[in-house]
Protein backbone atom coordinates (compact mmCIF):
# COMPACT_ATOMS: atom_id res chain seq x y z
CA UNK A 1 0.00 0.00 0.00
CA UNK A 2 1.24 3.57 -0.70
CA UNK A 3 1.03 6.24 0.98
CA UNK A 4 -1.24 9.80 1.17
CA UNK A 5 1.37 12.32 2.61
CA UNK A 6 -0.92 15.40 1.76
CA UNK A 7 -4.71 13.66 2.73
CA UNK A 8 -3.40 12.63 5.72
CA UNK A 9 -1.64 15.91 6.95
CA UNK A 10 -4.44 17.78 5.77
CA UNK A 11 -6.83 15.41 7.42
CA UNK A 12 -4.81 15.97 10.50
CA UNK A 13 -5.13 19.38 10.59
CA UNK A 14 -9.23 19.66 9.82
CA UNK A 15 -8.90 16.68 12.76
CA UNK A 16 -7.47 19.34 14.70
CA UNK A 17 -10.72 21.67 14.97
CA UNK A 18 -9.42 24.50 15.04
CA UNK A 19 -11.41 27.90 15.44
CA UNK A 20 -10.65 30.25 12.09
CA UNK A 21 -9.43 33.58 12.17
CA UNK A 22 -7.36 32.93 9.69
CA UNK A 23 -8.53 32.85 5.31
CA UNK A 24 -10.58 31.45 4.06
CA UNK A 25 -13.34 33.70 4.65
CA UNK A 26 -16.40 30.67 4.89
CA UNK A 27 -14.94 29.72 8.33
CA UNK A 28 -14.46 25.36 7.83
CA UNK A 29 -17.19 26.00 5.69
CA UNK A 30 -19.96 27.13 7.87
CA UNK A 31 -20.83 30.06 5.53
CA UNK A 32 -22.39 27.43 2.99
CA UNK A 33 -24.24 25.99 5.71
CA UNK A 34 -26.11 28.83 6.75
CA UNK A 35 -28.41 28.51 4.00
CA UNK A 36 -30.83 26.28 2.15
CA UNK A 37 -28.97 27.27 -1.47
CA UNK A 38 -25.42 26.67 0.48
CA UNK A 39 -26.38 23.57 1.63
CA UNK A 40 -27.56 22.09 -1.02
CA UNK A 41 -24.62 23.57 -3.08
CA UNK A 42 -22.40 21.53 -0.43
CA UNK A 43 -24.33 18.14 -0.37
CA UNK A 44 -23.76 17.98 -4.10
CA UNK A 45 -20.56 19.79 -4.27
CA UNK A 46 -18.38 17.29 -6.13
CA UNK A 47 -21.16 16.39 -8.21
CA UNK A 48 -21.14 20.27 -9.29
CA UNK A 49 -17.16 19.68 -10.71
CA UNK A 50 -17.76 19.29 -14.01
CA UNK A 51 -16.77 20.56 -17.41
CA UNK A 52 -18.28 22.72 -20.06
CA UNK A 53 -21.26 20.54 -21.15
CA UNK A 54 -24.67 21.97 -22.93
CA UNK A 55 -26.33 24.36 -20.37
CA UNK A 56 -23.73 25.55 -18.20
CA UNK A 57 -21.99 28.22 -20.06
CA UNK A 58 -18.48 28.69 -21.11
CA UNK A 59 -16.29 31.20 -18.55
CA UNK A 60 -14.03 32.09 -22.28
CA UNK A 61 -17.22 32.84 -24.01
CA UNK A 62 -20.02 33.57 -21.43
CA UNK A 63 -23.82 34.06 -23.22
CA UNK A 64 -25.78 31.99 -20.09
CA UNK A 65 -25.50 31.18 -16.74
CA UNK A 66 -22.19 32.59 -16.28
CA UNK A 67 -22.37 36.15 -17.74
CA UNK A 68 -25.86 36.41 -15.91
CA UNK A 69 -23.74 35.57 -12.87
CA UNK A 70 -21.05 38.07 -13.38
CA UNK A 71 -23.74 40.93 -14.16
CA UNK A 72 -25.25 40.15 -11.12
CA UNK A 73 -21.85 40.32 -9.59
CA UNK A 74 -21.17 43.84 -11.58
CA UNK A 75 -24.31 45.30 -10.51
CA UNK A 76 -23.60 44.58 -6.60
CA UNK A 77 -20.04 46.22 -6.89
CA UNK A 78 -21.12 48.96 -9.09
CA UNK A 79 -18.68 48.06 -11.47
CA UNK A 80 -18.59 48.59 -15.91
CA UNK A 81 -17.86 44.84 -16.00
CA UNK A 82 -16.66 42.27 -13.46
CA UNK A 83 -15.06 38.95 -13.76
CA UNK A 84 -14.72 35.52 -11.73
CA UNK A 85 -10.89 34.46 -11.41
CA UNK A 86 -10.21 31.24 -10.70
CA UNK A 87 -6.61 31.47 -10.19
CA UNK A 88 -7.02 34.06 -7.06
CA UNK A 89 -5.89 38.09 -7.06
CA UNK A 90 -2.59 37.09 -8.39
CA UNK A 91 -3.95 36.22 -11.89
CA UNK A 92 -5.94 39.40 -11.55
CA UNK A 93 -3.01 41.78 -10.54
CA UNK A 94 -1.20 40.38 -13.62
CA UNK A 95 -4.70 41.37 -15.76
CA UNK A 96 -4.74 44.48 -14.52
CA UNK A 97 -0.75 45.44 -15.66
CA UNK A 98 -1.36 43.70 -19.00
CA UNK A 99 -4.33 45.36 -19.65
CA UNK A 100 -3.01 48.93 -18.78
CA UNK A 101 0.56 49.41 -19.77
CA UNK A 102 2.92 48.54 -22.56
CA UNK A 103 6.41 47.53 -22.59
CA UNK A 104 8.76 50.24 -21.13
CA UNK A 105 6.18 52.60 -19.36
CA UNK A 106 7.01 53.80 -16.13
CA UNK A 107 4.52 53.31 -13.15
CA UNK A 108 3.75 54.66 -9.42
CA UNK A 109 3.78 51.42 -7.11
CA UNK A 110 2.92 50.83 -3.63
CA UNK A 111 6.31 49.37 -1.96
CA UNK A 112 4.25 46.93 -0.36
CA UNK A 113 2.89 45.33 -2.94
CA UNK A 114 2.16 41.95 -3.64
CA UNK A 115 4.95 39.61 -5.07
CA UNK A 116 2.46 39.11 -8.30
CA UNK A 117 2.29 43.10 -8.79
CA UNK A 118 6.46 42.40 -8.83
CA UNK A 119 6.20 40.34 -10.90
CA UNK A 120 3.77 41.26 -13.25
CA UNK A 121 6.14 44.88 -13.63
CA UNK A 122 9.14 42.28 -15.26
CA UNK A 123 7.43 40.30 -17.01
CA UNK A 124 5.68 43.26 -18.63
CA UNK A 125 8.90 44.98 -18.55
CA UNK A 126 7.95 48.30 -16.78
CA UNK A 127 9.98 51.07 -15.16
CA UNK A 128 8.69 51.15 -11.69
CA UNK A 129 8.87 54.37 -9.20
CA UNK A 130 7.87 53.18 -5.60
CA UNK A 131 5.68 55.15 -2.63
CA UNK A 132 7.19 54.80 0.02
CA UNK A 133 4.89 52.87 3.24
CA UNK A 134 4.72 54.03 6.73
CA UNK A 135 5.60 52.44 10.00
CA UNK A 136 4.13 53.43 12.87
CA UNK A 137 6.44 53.32 15.56
CA UNK A 138 4.01 53.40 18.45
CA UNK A 139 3.02 49.69 17.18
CA UNK A 140 5.49 48.64 15.35
CA UNK A 141 3.25 48.14 12.48
CA UNK A 142 2.83 49.29 8.53
CA UNK A 143 0.78 51.65 7.98
CA UNK A 144 0.06 51.87 3.90
CA UNK A 145 1.29 54.24 1.57
CA UNK A 146 2.95 57.86 3.30
CA UNK A 147 0.36 60.50 1.49
CA UNK A 148 3.28 62.85 1.84
CA UNK A 149 5.42 60.76 -0.83
CA UNK A 150 2.86 59.66 -2.72
CA UNK A 151 2.25 63.45 -3.91
CA UNK A 152 5.69 64.05 -4.20
CA UNK A 153 6.10 60.80 -6.61
CA UNK A 154 3.37 62.10 -8.59
CA UNK A 155 4.59 65.76 -9.41
CA UNK A 156 8.03 64.06 -10.20
CA UNK A 157 6.62 61.53 -12.06
CA UNK A 158 4.17 63.27 -14.21
CA UNK A 159 5.01 60.96 -17.53
CA UNK A 160 3.90 57.44 -15.52
CA UNK A 161 1.17 55.82 -16.78
CA UNK A 162 -0.39 54.69 -13.65
CA UNK A 163 -0.62 53.42 -10.26
CA UNK A 164 -0.67 50.48 -8.53
CA UNK A 165 -1.88 50.37 -4.63
CA UNK A 166 -2.89 47.52 -2.22
CA UNK A 167 -5.62 48.88 -0.33
CA UNK A 168 -6.55 47.85 2.39
CA UNK A 169 -2.73 45.73 3.40
CA UNK A 170 -2.65 42.89 5.16
CA UNK A 171 -3.29 44.55 8.63
CA UNK A 172 -6.27 46.26 7.05
CA UNK A 173 -5.06 49.61 7.30
CA UNK A 174 -6.68 51.84 4.15
CA UNK A 175 -5.58 55.36 2.75
CA UNK A 176 -7.82 57.83 1.88
CA UNK A 177 -8.59 56.17 -1.46
CA UNK A 178 -10.73 59.07 -2.59
CA UNK A 179 -7.94 61.82 -2.64
CA UNK A 180 -5.52 59.31 -4.20
CA UNK A 181 -7.81 58.30 -6.84
CA UNK A 182 -8.48 62.12 -7.71
CA UNK A 183 -4.63 63.21 -7.67
CA UNK A 184 -3.80 60.22 -10.36
CA UNK A 185 -6.90 61.25 -12.55
CA UNK A 186 -5.91 64.91 -12.42
CA UNK A 187 -2.62 63.19 -14.00
CA UNK A 188 -4.18 61.00 -16.30
CA UNK A 189 -2.50 58.11 -14.86
CA UNK A 190 -4.78 55.30 -14.00
CA UNK A 191 -5.51 53.56 -11.09
CA UNK A 192 -4.84 50.18 -10.10
CA UNK A 193 -5.95 48.67 -6.68
CA UNK A 194 -4.78 45.52 -5.26
CA UNK A 195 -7.73 45.40 -2.90
CA UNK A 196 -6.98 41.15 -1.92
CA UNK A 197 -8.10 41.49 1.41
CA UNK A 198 -10.99 44.22 0.69
CA UNK A 199 -13.74 41.72 -1.09
CA UNK A 200 -16.11 42.51 1.56
CA UNK A 201 -15.88 46.66 1.40
CA UNK A 202 -19.10 47.96 -0.05
CA UNK A 203 -21.61 45.48 1.91
CA UNK A 204 -22.19 48.12 4.80
CA UNK A 205 -21.57 51.86 5.64
CA UNK A 206 -19.41 51.00 8.39
CA UNK A 207 -16.94 48.99 6.47
CA UNK A 208 -14.14 50.80 5.04
CA UNK A 209 -14.82 52.98 1.26
CA UNK A 210 -14.63 50.59 -1.81
CA UNK A 211 -12.25 50.97 -4.33
CA UNK A 212 -15.00 50.10 -6.83
CA UNK A 213 -17.02 52.67 -5.71
CA UNK A 214 -14.49 55.34 -5.22
CA UNK A 215 -14.07 54.60 -9.01
CA UNK A 216 -10.63 53.15 -9.12
CA UNK A 217 -9.82 52.06 -13.01
CA UNK A 218 -9.51 48.39 -12.05
CA UNK A 219 -10.00 46.46 -8.71
CA UNK A 220 -9.00 43.01 -7.60
CA UNK A 221 -10.54 41.18 -4.36
CA UNK A 222 -9.92 37.69 -3.24
CA UNK A 223 -13.18 36.44 -2.17
CA UNK A 224 -12.02 33.64 -0.62
CA UNK A 225 -9.93 35.60 2.06
CA UNK A 226 -13.04 37.15 3.75
CA UNK A 227 -16.34 35.73 1.65
CA UNK A 228 -17.94 32.22 1.69
CA UNK A 229 -16.27 31.23 -1.24
CA UNK A 230 -13.63 28.41 -1.64
CA UNK A 231 -9.50 28.81 -1.63
CA UNK A 232 -7.91 30.78 -4.87
CA UNK A 233 -11.04 32.34 -6.30
CA UNK A 234 -11.27 36.47 -6.83
CA UNK A 235 -13.08 38.69 -8.72
CA UNK A 236 -11.77 41.73 -10.98
CA UNK A 237 -13.79 44.62 -11.34
CA UNK A 238 -13.70 47.01 -14.46
CA UNK A 239 -14.86 51.10 -14.40
CA UNK A 240 -13.60 51.84 -17.63
CA UNK A 241 -15.88 50.98 -20.52
CA UNK A 242 -12.43 51.48 -23.00
CA UNK A 243 -10.41 48.87 -21.01
CA UNK A 244 -12.57 45.92 -21.57
CA UNK A 245 -11.48 44.59 -24.81
CA UNK A 246 -8.26 44.47 -23.44
CA UNK A 247 -9.16 43.03 -20.25
CA UNK A 248 -11.38 40.12 -21.99
CA UNK A 249 -7.80 39.34 -23.67
CA UNK A 250 -5.29 39.22 -20.54
CA UNK A 251 -8.35 37.74 -18.84
CA UNK A 252 -8.94 34.83 -21.25
CA UNK A 253 -4.55 34.91 -20.76
CA UNK A 254 -4.34 34.18 -17.43
CA UNK A 255 -7.50 31.88 -16.70
CA UNK A 256 -7.08 28.37 -17.02
CA UNK A 257 -9.57 27.19 -20.12
CA UNK A 258 -10.63 24.34 -17.56
CA UNK A 259 -11.97 26.69 -14.88
CA UNK A 260 -13.48 25.33 -12.13
CA UNK A 261 -17.43 25.32 -11.76
CA UNK A 262 -16.70 24.62 -7.81
CA UNK A 263 -15.31 27.36 -7.72
CA UNK A 264 -17.24 29.49 -10.10
CA UNK A 265 -20.40 28.05 -8.01
CA UNK A 266 -19.06 29.52 -4.91
CA UNK A 267 -18.44 32.82 -5.90
CA UNK A 268 -22.10 33.30 -6.83
CA UNK A 269 -22.64 32.15 -3.83
CA UNK A 270 -20.17 34.44 -2.08
CA UNK A 271 -21.86 37.18 -3.92
CA UNK A 272 -25.56 35.97 -3.07
CA UNK A 273 -24.70 35.72 0.28
CA UNK A 274 -23.17 39.28 0.47
CA UNK A 275 -26.31 40.47 -1.71
CA UNK A 276 -28.80 38.96 0.61
CA UNK A 277 -27.45 39.36 4.19
CA UNK A 278 -24.05 41.56 4.13
CA UNK A 279 -25.52 44.61 5.31
CA UNK A 280 -27.56 43.12 8.45
CA UNK A 281 -24.71 40.72 9.25
CA UNK A 282 -21.80 43.29 9.28
CA UNK A 283 -23.37 45.18 11.23
CA UNK A 284 -23.15 42.25 14.06
CA UNK A 285 -19.70 41.21 13.11
CA UNK A 286 -18.57 44.80 14.06
CA UNK A 287 -20.65 45.04 17.05
CA UNK A 288 -19.15 41.59 18.23
CA UNK A 289 -15.51 42.34 17.22
CA UNK A 290 -16.36 46.02 19.08
CA UNK A 291 -17.53 44.46 21.81
CA UNK A 292 -14.66 41.80 22.61
CA UNK A 293 -11.86 44.09 21.81
CA UNK A 294 -12.62 46.38 24.41
CA UNK A 295 -12.99 43.37 26.73
CA UNK A 296 -9.05 41.95 25.48
CA UNK A 297 -7.60 45.39 25.64
CA UNK A 298 -8.36 45.21 29.32
CA UNK A 299 -5.58 42.31 29.91
CA UNK A 300 -2.33 43.39 30.79
CA UNK A 301 0.45 43.68 28.02
CA UNK A 302 -2.31 43.04 25.45
CA UNK A 303 -3.36 45.78 22.86
CA UNK A 304 -5.54 46.29 19.93
CA UNK A 305 -4.38 48.67 17.40
CA UNK A 306 -8.50 50.77 16.94
CA UNK A 307 -10.02 52.74 14.28
CA UNK A 308 -10.03 55.35 16.37
CA UNK A 309 -6.48 55.12 16.43
CA UNK A 310 -5.74 54.99 12.76
CA UNK A 311 -8.37 57.94 12.03
CA UNK A 312 -7.08 60.01 14.29
CA UNK A 313 -3.05 59.73 13.42
CA UNK A 314 -2.90 59.30 9.99
CA UNK A 315 -6.76 60.47 8.69
CA UNK A 316 -6.59 56.76 7.32
CA UNK A 317 -9.14 53.75 7.88
CA UNK A 318 -9.19 50.62 9.36
CA UNK A 319 -10.89 47.36 8.87
CA UNK A 320 -12.85 46.64 11.72
CA UNK A 321 -13.40 42.76 11.02
CA UNK A 322 -10.03 42.14 11.46
CA UNK A 323 -7.58 42.88 14.90
CA UNK A 324 -4.39 43.76 14.62
CA UNK A 325 -3.40 42.43 18.28
CA UNK A 326 -0.24 43.64 19.41
CA UNK A 327 1.65 42.85 22.16
CA UNK A 328 3.69 45.25 24.52
CA UNK A 329 7.30 46.09 23.61
CA UNK A 330 9.71 43.11 25.22
CA UNK A 331 7.13 40.53 24.37
CA UNK A 332 6.94 38.49 21.28
CA UNK A 333 3.45 38.00 18.72
CA UNK A 334 5.31 35.01 17.11
CA UNK A 335 5.28 33.17 20.42
CA UNK A 336 1.23 33.92 20.81
CA UNK A 337 0.66 32.73 17.48
CA UNK A 338 2.14 29.50 18.80
CA UNK A 339 0.27 29.09 21.39
CA UNK A 340 -3.21 30.22 20.58
CA UNK A 341 -2.35 27.26 17.65
CA UNK A 342 -1.75 25.01 20.46
CA UNK A 343 -5.30 25.84 22.05
CA UNK A 344 -6.98 25.26 18.70
CA UNK A 345 -7.26 29.08 17.46
CA UNK A 346 -5.76 29.49 14.14
CA UNK A 347 -4.56 32.80 13.38
CA UNK A 348 -4.21 34.62 10.05
CA UNK A 349 -0.51 35.80 10.62
CA UNK A 350 2.09 37.01 13.09
CA UNK A 351 5.32 39.06 13.62
CA UNK A 352 7.46 39.89 15.96
CA UNK A 353 5.16 42.59 17.39
CA UNK A 354 1.61 41.71 16.12
CA UNK A 355 -0.86 39.37 15.36
CA UNK A 356 -3.35 39.39 12.70
CA UNK A 357 -6.72 37.87 12.70
CA UNK A 358 -9.02 38.06 10.14
CA UNK A 359 -12.67 37.54 10.67
CA UNK A 360 -15.68 37.10 8.99
CA UNK A 361 -19.83 36.94 9.30
CA UNK A 362 -19.64 33.51 9.75
CA UNK A 363 -17.48 33.46 13.17
CA UNK A 364 -19.69 32.81 15.92
CA UNK A 365 -19.98 35.12 19.93
CA UNK A 366 -18.87 31.86 21.25
CA UNK A 367 -15.58 31.75 19.42
CA UNK A 368 -14.73 35.64 20.45
CA UNK A 369 -15.65 34.72 23.83
CA UNK A 370 -13.53 32.10 23.63
CA UNK A 371 -10.53 34.06 22.42
CA UNK A 372 -11.06 36.64 25.18
CA UNK A 373 -10.72 33.61 27.76
CA UNK A 374 -7.79 32.32 26.22
CA UNK A 375 -5.57 35.22 25.90
CA UNK A 376 -6.98 36.34 29.81
CA UNK A 377 -5.83 32.93 30.84
CA UNK A 378 -2.49 32.47 29.07
CA UNK A 379 0.52 32.97 31.32
CA UNK A 380 1.57 35.99 29.34
CA UNK A 381 5.28 36.14 30.72
CA UNK A 382 5.84 33.14 28.33
CA UNK A 383 5.78 35.39 25.72
CA UNK A 384 8.93 37.95 26.91
CA UNK A 385 11.72 38.42 24.28
CA UNK A 386 13.97 41.35 23.32
CA UNK A 387 12.95 44.62 21.88
CA UNK A 388 13.75 46.43 19.20
CA UNK A 389 12.18 49.11 17.53
CA UNK A 390 11.50 48.85 13.41
CA UNK A 391 13.15 51.08 10.95
CA UNK A 392 10.41 53.93 9.27
CA UNK A 393 13.05 56.73 7.99
CA UNK A 394 14.50 54.50 5.86
CA UNK A 395 15.26 55.52 1.86
CA UNK A 396 14.42 53.78 -1.55
CA UNK A 397 17.67 53.09 -3.21
CA UNK A 398 18.63 54.13 -6.38
CA UNK A 399 17.56 51.92 -9.59
CA UNK A 400 20.36 51.30 -11.94
CA UNK A 401 19.10 48.94 -14.14
CA UNK A 402 14.98 47.87 -14.51
CA UNK A 403 13.95 44.86 -12.69
CA UNK A 404 13.53 42.68 -15.64
CA UNK A 405 17.09 43.45 -16.94
CA UNK A 406 17.97 42.74 -13.20
CA UNK A 407 16.27 39.04 -13.70
CA UNK A 408 18.31 38.51 -16.84
CA UNK A 409 22.31 39.28 -15.31
CA UNK A 410 24.13 36.41 -13.92
CA UNK A 411 24.50 36.98 -10.16
CA UNK A 412 26.62 35.55 -6.87
CA UNK A 413 26.51 36.26 -3.18
CA UNK A 414 28.76 38.27 -1.34
CA UNK A 415 29.25 39.47 2.42
CA UNK A 416 26.93 42.08 3.18
CA UNK A 417 29.67 44.28 4.35
CA UNK A 418 31.20 43.83 0.92
CA UNK A 419 28.26 44.59 -0.88
CA UNK A 420 28.58 48.41 -0.98
CA UNK A 421 28.48 50.13 -4.65
CA UNK A 422 27.05 46.72 -5.71
CA UNK A 423 23.57 46.14 -7.76
CA UNK A 424 21.11 43.65 -6.20
CA UNK A 425 20.49 41.09 -7.39
CA UNK A 426 17.32 39.56 -5.54
CA UNK A 427 14.49 41.59 -3.55
CA UNK A 428 15.53 41.51 0.51
CA UNK A 429 12.56 41.99 2.88
CA UNK A 430 12.66 41.93 6.57
CA UNK A 431 9.78 40.68 8.25
CA UNK A 432 8.84 42.72 10.06
CA UNK A 433 7.56 44.87 8.42
CA UNK A 434 7.55 43.28 5.13
CA UNK A 435 8.17 46.07 3.20
CA UNK A 436 11.07 45.28 0.67
CA UNK A 437 14.89 47.16 1.98
CA UNK A 438 16.40 46.90 -1.09
CA UNK A 439 15.10 45.27 -4.80
CA UNK A 440 16.64 43.75 -7.75
CA UNK A 441 18.45 46.46 -9.93
CA UNK A 442 18.78 48.74 -7.07
CA UNK A 443 22.05 49.96 -6.01
CA UNK A 444 23.66 48.84 -2.51
CA UNK A 445 24.34 51.63 -0.66
CA UNK A 446 25.89 52.32 3.19
CA UNK A 447 22.34 53.37 4.69
CA UNK A 448 21.24 49.89 3.17
CA UNK A 449 24.12 47.69 4.75
CA UNK A 450 23.46 49.57 8.28
CA UNK A 451 19.83 48.56 8.36
CA UNK A 452 20.31 44.73 7.34
CA UNK A 453 23.12 44.66 10.26
CA UNK A 454 20.72 46.11 12.56
CA UNK A 455 17.80 43.83 11.48
CA UNK A 456 20.38 40.85 11.34
CA UNK A 457 22.01 41.22 14.75
CA UNK A 458 18.38 41.84 15.85
CA UNK A 459 17.25 38.48 14.95
CA UNK A 460 14.82 39.63 12.68
CA UNK A 461 14.09 37.09 9.65
CA UNK A 462 15.01 38.79 5.96
CA UNK A 463 14.01 37.15 2.77
CA UNK A 464 17.20 37.36 0.48
CA UNK A 465 19.51 37.32 3.08
CA UNK A 466 21.51 34.14 3.74
CA UNK A 467 24.32 33.46 6.20
CA UNK A 468 24.90 37.07 6.25
CA UNK A 469 25.03 37.20 2.33
CA UNK A 470 23.54 38.98 -0.16
CA UNK A 471 23.29 38.14 -3.69
CA UNK A 472 24.51 40.76 -6.38
CA UNK A 473 24.82 41.23 -10.20
CA UNK A 474 28.04 40.33 -11.25
C1 LIG B 1 -2.26 42.19 -1.04
C2 LIG B 1 -2.37 40.88 -1.77
N1 LIG B 1 -2.55 40.89 -3.09
C3 LIG B 1 -2.68 39.75 -3.79
C4 LIG B 1 -2.62 38.52 -3.16
C5 LIG B 1 -2.76 37.28 -3.97
O1 LIG B 1 -4.05 36.78 -3.78
P1 LIG B 1 -4.50 35.30 -4.16
O2 LIG B 1 -3.94 34.43 -3.08
O3 LIG B 1 -5.98 35.39 -4.17
O4 LIG B 1 -3.92 34.96 -5.48
C6 LIG B 1 -2.43 38.45 -1.78
C7 LIG B 1 -2.35 37.16 -1.09
O5 LIG B 1 -2.17 37.01 0.07
C8 LIG B 1 -2.29 39.68 -1.05
O6 LIG B 1 -2.10 39.67 0.27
Amino acid sequence: MSKLPLVEGVLKYVREDNISFSMPGHKNGRGFFTTLKGKELMDNFINCDITEVDGVDNLHKAEGIIKESSELLSKFYGSEKSYFLVNGSTSGNLIMIFSSFNEGEKIIVDRNCHKSVFNGIIMRKLKPVYIKNIIDTEYNAPFSIDMEHFFKVIQENKDAKGIILTYPNYYGVCFDIEKVIKEAQKNNMKVLIDSAHGAHFGANDNLPKSAVKAKADMVVVSAHKTLASVTQTAFLHVNNKEDIDKVNFYFSVFSSTSPSYLFMCTMDYARYYLESYGEKDYDNLIYLADKYRKRIEKIDHINIISREYVRKNYDYDLDPTRYILNLDKGYNGNLLLDYLREKSIQCEMSDTFNLVLIFSLFNTEEEFQYLYNTLKECDIFKFKANSIELVNNYHIPKEQILPYEAMEKRKRRVRISEAVGCICGENVIPYPPGIPIIMMGEMIDKDIINMLEYYIENHINILGIDENKITILE
